[in-house]
């Protein structure tokens, strides 16, 4: 075993903390994890958290969200250059002037994106309850989606909605060909392709499932079927397989990788629990109370979806409704 692994639970415990990692990490950062999930998962986790500290495995954002959600706690950001480039592809000032252009829309934020971004913004959503919370919203209620135009895309085409898109998108997903799925299949023919939000439509429309990180791993372990081909960034093909070892998973192509997701690694694990690397990290209280205010409502209708599908309405209940109605009044009188 690598010394490094009994080193980091040594100062786990020592320090009274939680790992988290996102399921596009190196394999042997998702094998010292308490928690490995998707964007989703790990907002829920961390606003659970009861140890002193969170050792986040991510990108930027997922560690902000993480501070945002739970000031209580000690976050540390592993690698401190690991930034998502969709995030930085929206400034406050560019949201501002859309916003001012269209004064009624409400904005979805997709959580890859800065606090700041998530401040202006009316609702956050994750690739996993994008479509989900957009359904909750009264069919003429009008929507600027940031920054991904590709999901916002996935809205539209799902909902029958028309929304205004900023065209921000992931480099890495946005590499995905509709050559490289058809040519995966073709290899694997009796594999059901299952693709992330984040690629194109070109591509999406030769996949047989279109899944958040999250939702690849249940569709799988739910699934009789035993061959998958995986269009999404790479590190979640060791997630699969230690989760389904009988099953069999094939990248839609190897190229498909992160390199900010692919920065951490057990010495920079080691090093943040030692306090010699890492950046804790700190949100402005303004900034964070903003927000704030956008993720809660996410993780508020993310648990109504569940009563809005089993009562087979697409409406949320009257109370979220009206605050949010209420809050987008009182931003107009501004
Ligand atoms: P998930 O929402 O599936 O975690 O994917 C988001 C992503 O691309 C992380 O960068
Ligand atoms: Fe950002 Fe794409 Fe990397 Fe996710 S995979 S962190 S969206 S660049």
């Amino acid at each position: 075993m690598n010394p490094l692994v009994s080193e980091i639970a040594r100062l786990k415990s020592k320090n009274n903390a939680v790992i988290l990692a996102h399921t596009y990490q190196p394999g042997e950062v998702q094998d010292v994890a308490d928690f490995v999930g998707d964007s989703y998962g790990l907002s829920v986790e961390a606003t659970n958290v009861t140890s002193d500290t969170i050792i986040f495995c991510g990108v930027r954002f997922m560690a902000e969200t993480a501070a945002i959600l739970n000031p209580a706690k000690k976050v540390v950001l592993v690698e401190p250059d690991a930034g998502c480039p969709m995030a930085d592809m929206i400034t406050v000032a560019g949201l501002a002037a859309l916003k001012k252009k269209h004064p009624s829309h409400l904005v979805l934020c997709y959580v890859n994106s800065t606090a700041e971004v998530k401040a202006l913004s009316d609702i956050c959503v994750t690739s996993s309850n994008a479509v989900a919370i957009a359904r909750q919203l009264p069919s003429n209620q009008e929507i600027i989606f940031v920054p991904d135009k590709y999901l916002g895309d996935f809205v539209a085409e799902k909902t029958g909605r028309t929304l205004i898109l900023w065209n921000g998108f992931c480099p890495t997903h946005a590499c995905i060909t509709s050559g490289m799925v058809t040519q995966a299949h073709e290899e694997h023919p009796e594999a059901l392709v299952l693709i992330h939000p984040e690629a194109p439509r070109e591509s999406r429309r030769f996949a047989d499932q279109v899944l958040s990180t999250g939702g690849m791993c249940s569709f799988v372990k739910n699934s009789e079927r035993d061959e998958f081909i995986i269009a999404t960034e790479i590190g979640i093909l060791h997630t699969l397989r230690k989760q389904n070892p009988a099953k069999n998973f094939y990248p839609v192509s190897d190229t498909i990788t992160c390199p900010n997701m692919r920065k951490g690694s057990l010495a920079s694990i080691r090093n943040a629990l030692e306090g010699k690397g890492g950046e804790i990290i700190k949100v402005p209280p303004e900034t964070a109370a903003g927000a704030e205010r956008a993720l809660r409502k996410m993780l508020e209708m993310s648990e109504e979806k569940s009563y809005s599908d089993k009562a087979g309405i697409l409406g949320t209940s009257g109370d979220m409704l009206k605050s949010l109605m209420e809050d987008k009044k009182k931003e107009r009188e501004l």
